[in-house]
């Protein structure tokens, strides 16, 4: 189910939260502007919390925890509500966890080898982060002619201006990132802006 969401929406904004308080309104607007999807990252003590008010209030949102890179966090991240979990690089122990739990688990990877790891780990949908670095809409064309069945999610660097040519890729299922819920719209509880990036960024998904 979760992979359908991600593969439908195309667009899995990568959201960090100083406050838990902030969630459902991020949430909210996200949605609002037509990406009903979050990744909530650990990279702040929110998360948790976060996810859990989130998945209670946001029934209509898919809830998925970001920046897990061991099994207890995954674990922590799927009993508050988490739906999907996500990794900057590949965990065994957490795609253990994931497959046991019978949850989607997208892992990081950027090379041949490492990929060749997620697939063997049973993952379908590879993070490809930092993509701005690691080549970006160049690479992920090149990577396609050895993994066929591989479709990637690139992060890092992707925003409304280059979203198209990301999404316009057979093997991008969907592009991730942090553009429409920066800090600072965040800190400003400036929620109507987020409804509105996410918007644009919405519509040209839905073109493609
Ligand atoms: C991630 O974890 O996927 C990235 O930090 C998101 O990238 P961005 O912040 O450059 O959008």
């Amino acid at each position: 189910m979760s992979y359908n969401i991600v593969k439908k929406v195309k667009i899995v904004p990568v959201v960090k939260l100083d406050s838990a308080a902030d969630a459902v309104d991020v949430v909210n607007a996200l949605t609002a502007g037509g990406i009903p999807i979050a990744e909530i990252t650990f990279r702040t003590g929110a998360a948790s919390e976060a996810i859990t008010l989130a998945s209670e209030n946001c029934p209509e949102a898919l809830i998925g925890a970001g920046t897990v890179i061991n099994a207890a966090q995954a674990e922590t991240a799927v009993k508050c509500g988490a739906k999907f979990i996500v990794s900057p690089g590949y965990s065994e122990g957490v795609n253990a966890f994931c497959r046991e739990a019978g949850v989607l688990y997208i892992p990081g990877a950027v090379t041949p080898t490492e990929i060749m790891k997620v697939v063997d780990g049973g993952n379908k949908i590879v993070k490809f982060f930092p993509a701005s670095v690691y080549g970006g809409v160049k690479a992920i064309k090149s990577l396609g002619a050895p993994f066929k069945d591989v479709v990637f999610l690139p992060t890092g660097g992707v925003d409304n201006e280059n979203l198209k040519e990301y999404l316009s890729l057979k093997n991008v299922i969907a592009a991730g990132g942090s553009w429409m819920v920066k800090d600072s719209l965040i800190q400003a509880k400036n929620f109507s802006e987020i409804t509105r990036i996410s918007r644009i960024g919405a519509d040209i998904a839905k073109e493609i």
